[in-house]
């Protein structure tokens, strides 16, 4: 695997080639990006991954200083794996050698709804980003996972608005053994957290069981799922059931019609913000 520090080393690595499947991420890499790469695979060859963690995304009240960056641990992760064949980890001054004014702005519909409310300006840096990334690394295709599932779907309208030769591939979302879906956050979690963070899955799984039972009533099953974390000691930002398609709140024709669904949440543990989600 090639590490390459700067863009003109990425481009001079990937001349000529066409089917460069890629995977962002921000690094401190865990099995479940490991498992994007092998699908990259599936799908593409070379490989090219990239870690950067994107200050854009990142609120002022938010974890930019304290994001782990475990660079050289994550080089060895993927030299062991060997599927990656280039790995872009550029500097800051290389990705944002001047202030980024230029940004991509989500739809407000799409952007600044579940996550993008309780984080303004997230999808605006994630989407920016992103831009730019497949600028430098222009991938036929690129897998992002389902457990960032609001980010995924603006991503691929971003790709079909502005037409980008990129194919969008999801990645399911990959879990531990109890539920609790992976993320650099969970390390966060004291040993009492960790224990408690799977009722979030499992408070998914009430959600979707009940609506499979039949229930219309989407707002009361919000409500109870919302309860049930608060009781635990979770601070609930939203537990919501949306449509696949835009992410809109479905009416109970919609939910009775069979219109498939995704329930979506983020509540803290503590001072640890854990999203997750379930299509239904
Ligand atoms: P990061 O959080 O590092 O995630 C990188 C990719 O891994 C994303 O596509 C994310 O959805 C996926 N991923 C993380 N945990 C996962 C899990 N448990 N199951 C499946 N996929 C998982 O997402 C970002 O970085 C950034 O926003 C980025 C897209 C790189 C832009 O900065």
């Amino acid at each position: 695997m090639k590490v390459v520090r700067s863009i003109e080393e990425l481009r001079d690595q990937l001349r000529g080639q066409l089917r460069v499947a890629f995977v962002p991420t921000m690094g401190n890499l865990h099995a479940a990006h490991l498992s994007l790469m092998a699908m990259a695979h599936q799908h593409g060859d070379p490989v090219v991954a990239s870690i950067f963690v994107n200050r854009l995304q990142f609120g002022p009240n938010e974890d930019f200083d304290k994001y782990p960056r475990t660079l050289q641990q994550d080089i060895d992760k993927l030299q062991q794996q060997n599927t990656v064949y280039v790995l872009f980890a550029p500097t800051e001054a290389e990705m944002y050698p001047e202030p980024q004014k230029y940004r991509v702005n989500p739809p407000h519909d799409l952007g600044d709804i579940l996550e993008g409310h309780f984080r303004p300006g997230f999808f605006v840096g994630v989407s920016t980003v992103v831009l730019k990334l497949f600028s430098c690394v222009q991938p036929r295709v690129a897998v992002f996972g389902k457990k960032d599932y609001q980010q995924l779907m603006i991503v691929r309208h971003m790709c079909r608005q502005f037409a980008l030769p990129t194919d969008i591939v999801a990645h399911e979302t990959v879990r531990d053994p109890d539920g609790l879906a992976m993320s650099s956050r969970n390390r966060f979690l004291s040993e009492a957290e960790r224990k408690e963070a799977p009722r979030l899955y499992r408070v998914l799984n009430e959600v979707r069981e009940r609506l499979r039972a039949g229930e219309i009533d989407t707002p009361a099953v919000e409500h109870d799922a919302q309860r049930e974390l608060a009781a635990a000691g979770w601070q609930v930002d939203y537990v919501s059931v949306r449509r696949q398609i835009d992410l809109k709140a479905p009416d109970a024709g919609q939910v009775a019609g069979g219109e498939p669904l995704v329930v979506l949440a983020a509540a803290k543990l503590g001072t640890t913000r854990l999203i997750d989600n379930l299509e239904i």
